[in-house]
């Protein structure tokens, strides 16, 4: 088990398997975005190298993201990899959905258990205006075929104003009325050349309970407000499913956080809205022995940053959302 300095033990890995994506939504990405050569980032055996080392001090919940991370080539079998590294627990997905129709069956197989899927508006104009190029069947069609194979499906949706914080929310809560879904309604953070889009775009938990409570009813608070993960649960009357809020922005979980995050191109991320990163790529391409890699990673660990600076207005602006993972 690694601790940061602050006593938090850190045991929850999200990798990004890719910077590269096949949408832009407007609150992660400029649609003119570029992408890193392949040789920059980890390959396969480099990545289950780290993974073993990681597991190896007691991580056991690992995560994949992107980007997006189905678009990584040789996907199934690095889950699968994954998986079956000893001491790996949960193995989890964030993805827009859109080619899980195909991968759901595959992925469940290779040892998948887990996935959060996007899905920030049920109008399929106003979430092609969101995502730029999606089409929001492939993701339904994404969504089926993920509870199909017995993966558990969360839905997240970022809310950004004036795209998709009014009905649109409304729309998506209301499915928990009939279905036993989790939606998790994601406060926009601000990174890189797209923060100043987000800051004003930015729509709080407080307004957002507002907005759903007039159309559905009230929300009542579930578990006593303990957070499951990031988000805050709550209930509509009647609703068979529940609602999440991971409010970063206007609530930081920062005094419960138990992740570091692996980027793309092989550097520890230790908060997701922080700059500072440590380099592992080099040393792992220098011919590091795990051992050296183990003491680099717990050194690493116990300097993470306490949390982010939102609130004093410090922003991190050496990456966007798709090189870090969300
Ligand atoms: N703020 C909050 N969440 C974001 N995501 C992408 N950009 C942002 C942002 N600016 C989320 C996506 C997805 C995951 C990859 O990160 O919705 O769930
Ligand atoms: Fe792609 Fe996810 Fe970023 Fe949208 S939020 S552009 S789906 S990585």
């Amino acid at each position: 088990m690694v601790q940061d300095r602050f006593g938090r033990s850190i045991n929850y890995l999200r990798i990004s398997l890719t910077d590269k994506c096949n949408l832009r939504c407007v609150y992660c990405m400029p649609e003119d975005m570029t992408f890193r050569p392949r040789h920059e980032l980890l390959q396969d055996d480099e990545l289950l190298r780290l993974v073993r080392i990681f597991a190896g001090m007691g991580f056991h919940k690992f995560r994949l993201t992107g980007g997006e991370p189905t678009v990584r080539a040789n996907l199934v079998q690095l889950v699968h990899g994954i998986a079956h590294t000893p001491g790996v627990r949960t193995v989890a997905m964030t993805t827009n959905g859109v080619l899980l129709e195909q991968l759901a069956g595959p992925l469940a197989a290779a040892g998948l258990q887990r996935v959060n899927i996007s899905i920030d508006s049920l109008d399929p104009q106003k979430f092609r205006k969101v995502t730029r190029w999606g089409d929001v069947q492939d993701v339904w069609a994404g969504i089926a075929a993920a509870e199909r194979v017995g993966l558990q499906v969360k839905l997240n949706a970022v809310v950004v104003r004036n795209y998709n914080d009014k009905e649109d929310v409304v729309d998506l809560a209301r499915l928990t009325l009939f279905k036993p879904w989790q939606v998790r309604f994601i406060e926009m953070m601000p990174f890189g050349d797209v923060a100043d889009f987000q800051q004003a775009g930015v729509v709080s938990e407080a307004e957002l309970h507002a907005t759903i409570a007039a159309a559905l009813g009230p929300l009542t608070l579930v578990n006593d407000g303990e957070l499951d993960g990031e988000a805050r649960i709550y209930r509509l009357p009647d609703g068979l499913g529940t609602l999440g809020f991971i409010s970063s922005v206007t609530a930081p979980f920062c005094a419960a956080c138990t992740r570091a995050r692996l980027t793309a191109d092989g550097k520890l991320r230790l908060c997701l809205l922080r700059e500072q990163e440590f380099d592992l790529m080099t040393p792992l391409r220098q011919g590091a022995s795990d051992a050296e890699l183990k003491t680099m990673l717990t050194e690493a660990i116990w300097w993470k940053p306490w949390g982010h600076g939102l609130s004093q207005n410090v922003i991190p602006l050496n990456r966007v959302m798709s090189e870090i993972g969300g």
